[in-house]
């Protein structure tokens, strides 16, 4: 699409020669002789750059770029005037202007003037959008004070170049931070590789790891980079780093130690810039303990260690996390937007999560499928399997009423019986040692939700 250029002047002149010029080059133009005529066009239509004279009847070219500015910050001003106002000039640079040109214009001066200055803007935008979307990919949610406390930390060490060794249940964000932290550093333009410990093969880790030379061994038919070569100058991050054999573990250390090490089959020395963060889901002392991790090794890896908390322990950020996972999935997937009710987000604030976040996010996912209306509700909750926590015994002290709490237990209590039972409501009343009709009234009046294809047996 043609680039559109407001000329505004006061000389028809000069308005005439430039969008003669302009068009030329391939723009469209639009004209105003003052600025309230500028001004209305800029309200009607989408202008990506504008020359604008200094002086003007009526409102000045100075006022008319500070009220430019004011409302269309994003698009370029370039600023005409008579010759030698050097105050002027730089009053307009001030308050924005990209360029000052001199009359008598030279054509040359004007194009590239107006090249560059739709050059600069298209770098902004995408400089912006790639800020952002780099920003927004690694945010972490939420604002319970753990959080807050691990946003904080990541800030800091961002900075650095200390190693940092990430624990954290499955889920709960091991990676995301990992990538936060790198793309918050100096190191953020070169790359972040990662390699899963525990889903590479022993006896590959190695090549894996410093990269082999053709014929290192059988299978090796060429020579290949490892990641740690690949991560020079970036930052490698070590998944499931409990995961790696003894004897790995010694050669990584040595790496660690001597800064340097060898491709596998190979003599000489290769020296890198790496930044290693690691992370696990298991305990490592108690590995330790057990002989299975290296000591030496741990305290290497462990300066900055960060813990991230099972979801359990900050319900709290439960449904700021749904709602960011909701408009994403909105924003990327263009799905419809939909709404939980307040019931609904508190069955799934009281559940455990013991896939964390990312049990939740799949749960969003799943629930936003297969619920058609807007609204989520309980119903739609139990339907993709998650249940009101049972038997956690601690939420009935939420009741006040000695009532309201056994009614809440024998809610937990009746379901769970029931769905151990398959629904069979002979087998259960049996089981739970009540009459079936007595079961059947409690069912109803106790509001415990029947599955839909739920018939009477
Ligand atoms: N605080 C958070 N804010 C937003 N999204 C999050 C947050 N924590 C985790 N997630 C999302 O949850 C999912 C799981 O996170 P991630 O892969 O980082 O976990 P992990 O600890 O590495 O898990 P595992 O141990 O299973 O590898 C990802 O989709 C991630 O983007
Ligand atoms: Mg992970």
């Amino acid at each position: 699409m043609k680039k559109r250029i407001l000329v505004v002047d006061d000389e028809r002149g000069i308005i005439e020669t430039l969008s003669g010029i302009l068009e030329d080059e391939g723009y469209q133009t639009f004209q105003a002789e003052d600025a309230e005529k500028a001004l209305k066009i800029l309200e009607k239509e989408d202008i990506d750059l504008i020359l604008l004279d200094v002086w003007l009847p009526g409102i000045s070219g100075i006022d008319t770029i500070k009220l430019i500015k004011e409302r269309y910050q994003d698009i370029p001003v370039i600023m005409i005037s008579g010759h030698g106002n050097v105050e002027i000039a730089v009053q307009a640079i001030k308050l924005g202007a990209f360029d000052f040109l001199e009359k008598p214009l030279s054509i040359e001066r004007v194009i590239l003037s107006v090249e560059r200055a739709l050059q600069f803007k298209l770098l902004e935008r995408e400089n912006i959008n790639l800020r952002s979307s780099l920003i927004k990919k690694y945010e972490l949610i939420g604002s319970s004070n753990v959080m807050k406390n691990i946003k904080r930390q990541i800030e800091l060490i961002a900075k650095g170049d200390s190693r940092v060794l990430i624990f954290g249940e499955s889920g709960t964000g091991k990676e995301l931070v990992a990538r936060a932290i790198h793309s918050l550093s100096e190191r953020c333009n070169a790359s972040f590789v990662e390699v899963n410990c525990a889903a590479i093969p022993q006896e590959l880790i190695e090549s894996e790891l410093f990269g082999h030379e053709k014929g290192a061994f059988t299978g090796a038919i060429d020579k290949k980079i490892g990641k740690f070569e690949l991560a020079d100058g970036g930052t490698l991050f070590l998944d499931e780093i409990g995961d790696m054999s003894f004897l790995t573990q010694a050669k990584l250390l040595r790496v660690i130690e001597t800064q340097k090490f060898q491709r596998v089959g190979g003599t000489k020395d290769i020296k890198v810039s790496v930044r290693i963060i690691s992370a696990t889901n298991k305990d490592l002392s108690e590995e330790i303990k057990k002989g299975n991790f290296r000591e030496d090794l741990y305290y290497r890896l462990n300066v900055v260690p960060i813990y991230l908390p099972p979801l359990r322990e900050r319900k709290e950020d439960i449904p700021e996390l749904i709602n960011c996972f909701i408009s994403e999935y909105v924003m990327e997937k263009g799905w419809k937007n939909k709404t939980l009710t307040e019931r609904a987000i508190k069955i799934l604030q009281d559940y455990d999560w013991p896939g964390n976040v990312r049990e939740l996010k799949n749960a969003v996912e799943r629930l936003m499928i297969m619920t058609l209306s807007d609204v989520i509700d309980i119903d739609d909750i139990e339907r993709v399997g998650i249940v009101r926590k049972e038997f956690s015994g601690e939420s009935y002290f939420q009741y006040n009423s000695l009532k309201e709490a056994r009614d809440a237990f024998e809610r937990d209590f009746i379901l769970k019986k029931l769905k151990d039972n398959n629904w069979n409501m002979t087998k259960t009343a049996e089981l739970i040692g009540i009459e079936r009709s007595n079961l059947y009234k409690k069912i109803k009046s106790l509001g415990i939700p029947l599955p839909k294809d739920f018939s009477e047996n």
